[in-house]
């Protein structure tokens, strides 16, 4: 019985999507329209979470509300969406607000037992610098990257994701490539040579091992840290080992996007567009550009869609337009539009006042973990209003 009404209620979602898209709305208006929504819908998310913590996300279900300290992965999101929406709508409330976020999560800065620290401090204090260039801020990016610096390890020439356990000596995640920006970004402004090296060379050893021929890539590889050897090719969030975790390809090919922005080497230009190749041919990629949580999820279509890897996707196609000709381009523009307008209409996006808070409805943190399905996540709405930006800024 429960599996039926989960298969209905897909069902409807979908419906939803075809019926509500706007598909002829202007972008210009949409996006407009997106951003006051945010400015008020993100008061709502602020009053529901305590001073000293971070918004995680929020059961429909049962009407509760999850926080978290600013230890975890997410914490930076918040107040880097806070920041967007500041930039668009100019509201002093929201600033303030970002702010004292900024402030709680500052500490974070020497934490040396996450590989995270890239969407930790970047997203958030790497949106502050870049709006206000303010040194202070720019001292917390910089200590941020040298404590991610510490995670390298020079033989196998990646940084390590997680700690070494039973389960993994070396883990290296292939969401890893996002947490590159931060230590590019600090090499570009004057600071030291080799946080770019790190970047290049974690990046060089992620294409030659973490993907298959057909550039889907693994979830966790795991490394020899002292040989660099690869002893496994695993998953941990995806349906199975052999298959393309919807998330993590659009980790990958964000990631590969940025490395070609601060490097113009060409092979991360050719890897994300490969990467794309794979999501836009996929047949199991939905017309309407959000994916299921697993491109080989078992049932699809009656599974669920993940927001977040659309708002990803969407975001990073967006910059990947801004390197390609007018063809492709053209490609992956009109993907982007169109995943944009889908987690715009009914289908994703909540309603005034509902959802927590939060944006966006129908993400997926780990199904396999039974964790976080089919609700709303801070980093869903944050690549989200970066794509509106972007598209705002690139192509209106
Ligand atoms: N980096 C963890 C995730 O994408 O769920």
């Amino acid at each position: 019985m429960r599996k039926l009404l989960i298969v209905f209620s897909l069902l409807l979602s979908h419906q939803g999507v075809l019926n509500a898209q706007n598909r002829d709305q202007p972008m210009a208006k949409l996006i407009d329209a997106q951003f006051k929504f945010a400015e008020q819908q993100y008061k709502v998310l602020a009053k529901n979470v305590p001073a000293d913590q971070m918004p995680k996300t929020y059961y429909p279900k049962t009407g509760k509300s999850e926080n978290s300290g600013t230890g975890w992965w997410c914490s930076g999101f918040f107040p880097g969406t806070l920041l967007y929406i500041y930039e668009y709508t100019k509201d002093e409330e929201l600033l303030k607000e970002a702010k004292a976020r900024l402030a709680i999560l500052e500490k974070e800065k020497d934490n040396k037992g996450t590989h995270d620290l890239g969407f930790m401090m970047y997203c958030s204090f790497g949106n502050a610098y870049r709006l206000f260039k303010d040194p202070a801020y720019k001292a917390v990016i910089d200590a941020s990257a040298a404590s991610l610096a510490t995670r390298y390890h020079p033989a196998a020439k990646v940084i390590q994701s997680w700690g070494s356990s039973k389960a993994w000596a070396g883990p290296v995640i292939i969401d890893n490539m996002m947490n590159l920006e931060l230590l590019n970004w600090v090499t570009e402004q004057g600071g030291d040579r080799k946080f770019k090296e790190i970047a290049v060379s974690h990046s060089n050893a992620t294409i030659k091992n973490h993907f298959r021929s057909d550039f889907s890539s693994y979830h966790v590889l795991d490394y020899d840290m002292k040989t660099g050897d690869v002893l496994k090719k695993v998953t941990a969030q995806g349906a199975a080992d052999s298959s393309a975790w919807a998330r993590g390809q659009a980790w990958g090919l964000y990631g590969l996007t940025v490395m070609y922005r601060f490097t113009k080497d060409k092979q991360y230009l050719d890897q994300a567009k490969k990467i794309a190749a794979f999501m836009l041919n996929d047949p199991n990629m939905p017309a309407d550009g959000i994916p299921y949580w697993d491109y080989d999820a078992p049932g699809i279509p009656n599974t669920y869609r993940d927001a977040s890897a659309g708002a990803v996707m969407a975001s990073a196609l967006l910059e990947l337009g801004q390197y390609v000709g007018k063809t492709e381009r053209k490609k992956y523009l009109g993907v982007a539009e169109k995943a944009i307008r889908t987690l715009a209409s009914d289908a994703y996006r909540a309603k005034a006042g509902e959802n927590g808070g939060f944006l966006l409805e129908h993400s997926v943190g780990s199904l396999p973990h039974q964790s976080e399905i089919d609700v709303p996540l801070t980093y869903a709405d944050y690549y989200f209003i970066e794509a509106l930006h972007r598209y705002k800024n690139w192509y209106l």
